[in-house]
């Protein structure tokens, strides 16, 4: 049985319906329901409640844990909560795992540990300098992880996830939101808007993509460096845009806002290290998940005809 914190959010979501198709059994621990349709079972709890985490996790064979307060505005308005949640709850699932003898815990970190990089693409030896409270809350729980390792023998993992995309995913996610926001304008025939120039760069890494790390990282043996997890593709958000125009046949004509302060200019890592550690290969081209993500909205609109 494998125990997925945040298994009710975008991520959890995708990677319960991955595990169980694998054979596993899976718990959610999340405050959050799981979504319709998922055959997980469901606790609800939070990270910060140590004293039932322990509980949780017995019998498991290994954890993932995503739950988290994602929202960086937030995390600057309210930087306690943000810890709170972020990295002391990351410590209390890494003590309940200890204490239930669970070796595995994989961990969901971010690209935001990184701040602004200097250069390009981004290996994990590049210096961390976060911007926000989340990014530094990240890089503390990161370290707690590895940690765990060296002081009780664990075999954790820390994946520094990129800008995750893929079906389910809110408009308002600081990570791919834009994907969504885009999608949304395009199948609703309104003008997307690009703030900013849209020349600033992420490296957009599909969701099961993300999924397949995780699998990869729990049934592996551990890793003492954290592990980017992207697609190693640069993509403006202009060259995103004018992708999405073309599967739908939309024409590429965006409203240009000013852009927004504490944006970072470009993103795109390296992945060789997941590769050589975990196997990682990601698989999903980026045309290829925005073509999923827009026909999806077929259904549910009149995507693919826009009104005029
Ligand atoms: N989506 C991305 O592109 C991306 C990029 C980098 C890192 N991450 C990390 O991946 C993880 C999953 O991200 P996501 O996009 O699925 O976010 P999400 O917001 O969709 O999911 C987070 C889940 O955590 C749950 N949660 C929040 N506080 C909790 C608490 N106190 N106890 C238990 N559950 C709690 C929420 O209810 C939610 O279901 C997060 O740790 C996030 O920081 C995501």
């Amino acid at each position: 049985m494998i125990v997925v914190t945040g298994g009710s959010g975008f991520i959890g979501t995708h990677l319960c319906g991955r595990l169980i198709d694998d054979g596993y059994d899976v718990r959610v621990v999340d405050i959050a329901p799981p979504k319709a349709g998922v055959k997980a079972e469901f606790v609800r709890a939070s990270v910060l409640d140590a004293a039932r985490l322990t509980k949780m996790l017995e019998g498991a064979e290994g954890v993932v844990h995503l739950a988290a307060l994602i929202d960086v505005a937030s995390s600057v308005a309210d930087p306690f909560s943000d810890f709170s949640v972020n990295a002391a709850g990351t410590i209390n699932v890494l003590e309940a795992a200890r204490h239930a003898g669970v070796k595995k815990v994989a961990f969901a970190s971010s690209a935001a540990v990184y701040g602004e990089p200097f250069r390009l693409p981004v290996d994990e030896e590049h210096p961390t300098a976060p911007l926000s409270p989340y990014g530094a809350a990240k890089l503390a729980a990161e370290r707690y992880v590895l940690l765990y390792n060296s002081l009780y023998g664990m075999e954790n993992t820390a994946l520094r996830l990129f800008n995750v995309f893929g079906e389910g995913q809110n408009a308002s996610s600081p990570y791919s939101g834009v994907i969504t926001k885009f999608a949304d304008a395009i199948t609703e025939g309104n003008q997307p808007i690009i703030f900013g120039d849209g020349e600033q760069t992420r490296d957009f890494v599909h969701v099961d993509d993300v999924c397949d790390a995780f699998v990869r990282a729990i049934e592996g043996q551990g890793c003492s460096s954290p592990l980017n997890i992207a697609s190693g593709v640069e993509t403006s958000v202009a060259e995103l845009l004018e992708t999405m125009c073309g599967i739908c046949g939309a024409d590429f004509s965006p409203t240009y806002m000013p852009e927004r302060k504490g944006e970072i200019a470009r993103s795109v890592a390296d992945i060789k290290l997941a590769r050589k550690k975990i196997g990682y290969s990601p698989r999903m081209a980026l045309s290829q998940g925005l073509r999923e993500i827009l026909e999806a909205k077929d259904g549910e609109r009149s995507i693919f005809k826009p009104k005029k």
